[in-house]
Order: structure tokens, then C-alpha cells, then sequence
């Protein structure tokens, strides 16, 4: 059965905006990334959202519902009380570029600043021989969808601008984890999380955990053994001695 929904979206651009009332028609079985495009198609055709697979698999649509980051085309109508007002912003991390959609480029920054894959010199592809346990290890990152939601929920960069230059986010410091757990990558990892990336920021809120749409554990299986690793490596008196010795 249908019914009208009450949504109190933000509009506004150039740094400036408001949040806008509309009471809006919804069908049976709908999400709120539905809800948004009628209200294209029938109130604002001008209202920007970021959209592209409507199944939870790009990434695009990540906005703030009643103040949780979530996916438009994930979250069910049928969630809330019919009689609800059903705030929607854009995620607050990023700077908004229209109404909805903000400018996500911090993201790819960060992704570029991390070298990439490093196998050995001697191995060539098609060499490589992984033991399954490896494999599935890494195997849970890589559903990543790239929403950034977990970026953008983490206090870290959330609540202060100024940590952004350094510190990757979680999203990233999960990549730089899945390199470091690689048997075949060489690249040093665990020094760079923590000077270059800013590990050491994470202090294990798990908000990133909490919001992921693709359930990964990423505080409990990245983020944390990468913390234990860096750890290991700063303390291990093998390591120490190592360091005084050359530095010397
Ligand atoms: Fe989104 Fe999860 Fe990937 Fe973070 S780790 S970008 S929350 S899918
Ligand atoms: Fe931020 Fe996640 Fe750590 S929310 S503080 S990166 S556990
Ligand atoms: Fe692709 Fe929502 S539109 S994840």
C-alpha cells in the first residue's frame, strides 16, 4: 500500500544551504534512493544525487540518513515509521558540491598516495603460489565498494578538518593492511602507515566498522593486526639494534 512520506532534504551549493521539506509518494518495497528520484521527476528535477548501479555495488550513493551515513539504493522505506520525517544530508566529511552530492576526490588522493602492489624482482606473474589461507585473508577486503562512508564517519577527519592531510582513513589504511598481509608483496608497509598515513590516529572507535555496507571487519581484521604489526616491528630489540647499529 502506498502513502505519503515526509522528507527534509539539504539543497544548497557553494557552501551555502538549507534543509528543504517535501511530502512525497512512496510505493511498497521501496528504497529511499526511489523516493529521491520521484521527487525529481515530480517536485525538483534540479535536486543533484549521486547514483549509478541501484544495487548496493558502486558505491555512489552514500549520503546521511536521519544522521547515519548510509547507501540510497540500500536503505529500505520500510524501515521507518510511515509518520517519520526522514532526513536525508550529504555526507559531512567531504565538501558538497549540489545538494546531495559531495566531492569525494579526497578519496582518491589518498588512494594514489599508496604505492602500489611491489612483488620480488625474481618472481614473475604467473609465478606467484599463494596458500589459500592467504587468500582469504585479504579476500574480505576486497569487497570494498568504495562508498567512503567508513571515511566519513571516522571522527578522525570528521570533526577536524586539519587531520586530513595526514591521515588516510580507514578505507585506506585497510588497503595498506591487505599489501602488508600479501606473502609476495616487498614494499615496507608498517613504517609508512605510521608516519606517512597515520595509523597511529585510529584509536579503534570502529565507526567505519559499524557503517560498512559490505559488513567488513575493519577495525578487528585490518586495522588492529596492522597496529599490532607496527608495534612488533618498533619494539623487537633484533629491530632496535638493528637501527642503532646503521644510524650510527
Ligand atoms: Fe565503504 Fe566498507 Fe569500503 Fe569503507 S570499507 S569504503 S565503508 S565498502
Ligand atoms: Fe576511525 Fe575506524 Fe579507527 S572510525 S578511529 S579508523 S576504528
Ligand atoms: Fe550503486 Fe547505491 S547506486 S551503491
Amino acid at each position: 500500500m502506498g502513502y505519503k512520506a515526509k522528507f527534509r532534504i539539504w539543497r544548497g551549493e557553494g557552501g551555502e544551504g538549507k534543509l528543504e521539506d517535501f511530502v512525497v509518494e512512496v510505493n511498497e518495497g521501496e528504497v529511499v534512493l526511489d523516493v529521491i528520484h520521484r521527487l525529481q521527476a515530480t517536485q525538483t528535477p534540479d535536486l543533484a544525487v549521486r547514483w549509478n548501479c541501484k544495487a548496493g555495488k558502486c558505491g555512489s550513493c552514500s549520503v546521511e540518513i536521519n544522521g547515519r551515513p548510509r547507501l540510497g539504493c540500500m536503505t529500505r522505506m520500510s524501515t521507518f515509521e510511515e509518520d517519520e520525517t526522514i532526513t536525508v544530508t550529504p555526507m559531512r566529511t567531504f565538501p558538497v558540491i549540489k545538494d546531495l552530492v559531495t566531492d569525494v576526490s579526497f578519496n582518491y588522493k589518498k588512494a594514489r598516495e599508496i604505492p602500489s602492489f611491489t612483488p620480488p624482482d625474481n618472481v614473475k606473474p604467473g609465478e606467484y603460489r599463494m596458500q589459500q589461507i592467504d587468500v582469504e585473508r585479504s579476500q574480505e577486503f576486497r569487497k570494498c565498494i568504495e562508498c567512503f562512508m567508513c571515511n566519513n564517519v571516522c571522527h578522525v577527519i570528521r570533526d577536524h578538518e586539519e587531520n586530513k592531510p595526514a591521515f588516510a582513513g580507514p578505507r585506506f589504511l585497510m588497503r595498506i593492511a591487505e599489501l602488508d598481509m600479501h606473502p609476495y608483496d616487498v614494499a615496507d608497509r608498517k613504517d609508512s602507515a605510521q608516519e606517512e598515513h597515520g595509523l597511529g590516529y585510529c584509536n579503534i572507535t570502529k565507526c567505519c566498522t559499524e557503517v560498512c555496507p559490505e559488513h567488513i571487519k575493519i577495525t578487528d581484521n585490518a586495522l588492529i593486526p596492522m597496529k599490532e604489526r607496527v608495534v612488533d616491528r618498533k619494539y623487537d630489540p633484533l629491530v632496535w639494534l638493528g637501527n642503532k647499529i646503521f644510524k650510527r
